[in-house]
């Protein structure tokens, strides 16, 4: 039952489609088990980029995919995306939970309001509706996908729902938005009519995978810093981004997990509000943002920029049980001089090496940073050479910075990403279960 868990251990964008799809080769299925449309996962093969929301990073290796009951789902963008890949030759062999929560138009009207009226407790949502999709899974108002194929039960659930919703606006959030009842049930049961031939028991279906010895790679959304649980709370998202989810996100036992890879980026981005200890603010960070082309997927932000943090790394090796770590944009770092490890914060004359939980004290730490002699930055077909090559290729002093990590989370970097493109990778261990 070879099972292998992507997760990121920053901010999010770490990389994770990128690696997902140089993993998938392998894979015989790839799932998504948490987040929804908040996520934005790029590939790049030649001259062609995909920027996947819902659908599973394994897709351009025409593996069966799988989102599966831990997802939220917004129909309308799940049936765009569907569209848009078979367009480009790749029709998905797509199976979706049924029993997976669907985000709906109130959601995003919803998750606008709320942000407005949270102010500076705002976190920058994508205003995709998760917070209140998740809100609504937990309250017990939600929508499902088996309610989208189930006219009378979803029409008893939206006439439950939409006055309620309409009150929140109109009263607590001073909104003017009108939501019509009838207009999200015909929405609701037009997207369970393209839908319906993907819709099943998604847990049933990968237990049986598994146990039939088929490769399950399992695809996180988001990151360690934004999970509801171990991230900077309020700042993050509404589910966990831990590799913790994919029991309750997949529907399969812990001992089905055999090997869990955390994708780390080079250096910090963020796109959204809260603090980021090792942000720079000045043109150090907007030279970075501008290297690393750091634009939110999703909503085209700017990303906020800043170097690497051990706090987190630490954080994420722990929670996460990580087994090795997939380190990306290496190539975007080449060309700094020196560059620059937070290795423990000091807040109010103490020293914390672990992220405290409080939030003015998160807010008042400050970076103590190691600083490593840079390397220096090379031309494309340098960097392809290098991949070719392989790990000894990469300039000593980016091989000290790499093994600096490796030292800091004590967890073997397994795999290096030193460009968009799925051969700018260095395969450097085993990543797959034997
Ligand atoms: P995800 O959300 O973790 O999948 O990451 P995103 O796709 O949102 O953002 C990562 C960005 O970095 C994408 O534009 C990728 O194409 C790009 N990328 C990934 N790995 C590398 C790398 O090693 N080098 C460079 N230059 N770009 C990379
Ligand atoms: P991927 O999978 C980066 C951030 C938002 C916001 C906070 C809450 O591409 O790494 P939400 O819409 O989830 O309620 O927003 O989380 N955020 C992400 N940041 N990458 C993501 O996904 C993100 N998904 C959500 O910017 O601060
Ligand atoms: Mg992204």
């Amino acid at each position: 039952m070879p099972s292998l868990v992507v997760v990121g251990c920053q901010w999010g964008d770490e990389g994770k489609g990128k690696i997902v799809d140089y993993l998938a080769s392998q894979a015989d299925y790839v799932t998504r088990f948490q987040g929804g449309s908040n996520a934005g996962h790029t590939i790049s093969v030649g001259n062609e980029t995909y920027k996947l929301r819902l659908l599973p990073s394994g897709v351009l290796h025409r593996k069966k995919l799988v989102i599966a009951n831990g997802v939220v789902v917004d129909p309308v963008v799940l049936i765009q995306e569907v569209a848009d890949v078979t367009s480009r030759g790749y029709s998905p062999a797509l199976a979706l939970s049924d029993r997976a929560h669907v985000t709906l138009s109130y959601h995003q009207i919803l998750d606008a309001a709320e942000e407005k009226y949270k102010g500076a407790l705002r976190s920058g949502t994508t205003l995709r509706g998760i917070g209140p999709t998740y809100t609504d899974k937990v309250a017990r108002y939600g929508i499902r996908v088996c309610d989208l194929l189930d006219e009378e039960t979803l029409r008893q659930k939206i006439a439950q729902n939409t006055p309620l919703k309409q009150e929140i606006l109109a009263s607590a959030y001073k909104s003017d938005s009108k939501l019509d009842e009838q207009q999200i049930v015909s929405a609701c049961l037009k997207a369970g009519e393209v839908l319906s031939c993907y819709v099943t028991d998604t847990s049933i279906l990968l237990n049986d995978a598994l146990n039939a010895g088929h490769r399950v790679l399992f695809e996180g959304a988001q990151g360690l810093m934004l999970d509801i649980d171990h991230g900077v709370y309020p700042f993050g998202t509404s589910s966990n981004t831990v590799a913790g989810a994919v029991c309750t996100g997949a529907g399969i036992g812990p001992t089905k997990v055999d090997e869990v890879l955390g994708v780390v980026k080079a250096y910090t981005s963020r796109v959204g509000a809260g603090p980021v200890p090792t942000e720079l603010t000045d043109d150090l960070g907007s030279k970075l943002q501008e290297k690393g082309k750091e634009f939110g997927t999703v909503t085209g932000r700017r990303r906020r920029c800043g170097w690497l943090d051990a706090i987190p790394l630490r954080l994420a090796a722990r929670v996460n049980g990580l087994t090795g770590v997939a380190l990306t944009k290496m190539d975007t770092l080449a060309g700094f001089n020196p560059v620059k490890i937070c290795v423990e914060y000091r807040a109010d004359g103490r020293t914390l090496r672990d992220q405290p939980a409080g939030l003015r004290e998160f807010s008042s730490c400050n970076p103590v940073y190691e600083e490593m002699e840079g390397w220096p930055d090379q031309s494309a077909a340098e960097w392809a050479a290098i991949a070719k090559r392989g790990y000894d290729a990469l300039p000593l002093q980016a091989r000290r910075y790499i093994e600096r990590i490796e030292e800091i989370m004590k967890v073997k970097v397994k795999v290096v990403s030193i460009g968009e493109g799925r051969d700018a990778t260095i395969h450097r261990a085993e990543v797959w279960p034997n």
